[in-house]
């Protein structure tokens, strides 16, 4: 399963510590290993189940969150002189949504998502998985506060630039947010 998880996710050999690396692969096998979708998969479904004829895949979205994640990082320490921990960001980034495997629920051939995903969204499902597989507490943040739950606390540097990666690589897709002239 460990090479089908590289295969999707490039983006982890972007870490540089060899340890962190290894803990995000993990936490990677064991949310395919648990759900009902596939790593190949991921690279079909839509990134959200909230969008009508949504053709971006989850892969897709999740991919450009994290390329995204890292452009504003780069930007913002050559220009403002930020001091910003790349493989927390990283990690977090490539983490944010691997609760959402276990979410996903498929009844009558359609994909849905599950009681225990609606009772307990990704974020905490996806910290859930983190601890179990010893990922530092920053990265923890960044998986519990990128969604609209997280906007009730304080963000880390890290956690602000995922954050908004995410919800612009998001909301351009949603017809409630975005006015088209
Ligand atoms: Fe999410």
């Amino acid at each position: 399963m460990k090479d089908r998880v590289q295969k999707i996710w490039p983006e982890i050999e972007w870490i540089k510590d060899e340890e962190l690396k290894s803990k995000v692969t993990d936490c990677w096998v064991y949310a395919i290993e648990n759900s009902v979708l596939s790593a190949e998969d991921l690279e079909k479904i839509p990134f959200s189940l909230l969008i009508d004829d949504c053709d971006i895949t989850f892969m897709n979205h999740k991919r450009t969150c994290v390329r995204l994640s890292v452009d504003i990082a780069k930007t913002m320490g050559e220009n403002f002189g930020s001091e910003i921990n790349m493989d927390i960001l990283i990690a977090g980034a490539i983490l944010i949504d691997v609760g959402k495997l276990i979410e996903y629920e498929i009844v009558d051939g359609k994909l849905g998502t599950c009681r225990a995903g609606k009772l307990l969204r990704h974020p905490f499902s996806g910290v859930a998985i983190a601890d179990r597989f010893g990922l530092p507490v920053d990265v923890q943040h960044i998986i519990a506060y990128h969604s609209k739950e997280g906007d009730l606390g304080k963000r880390t540097i890290e956690s602000i630039i995922v954050h908004h990666a995410d919800f612009v690589s998001f909301e351009p897709f949603q017809d409630a947010k975005r006015i088209k002239v």
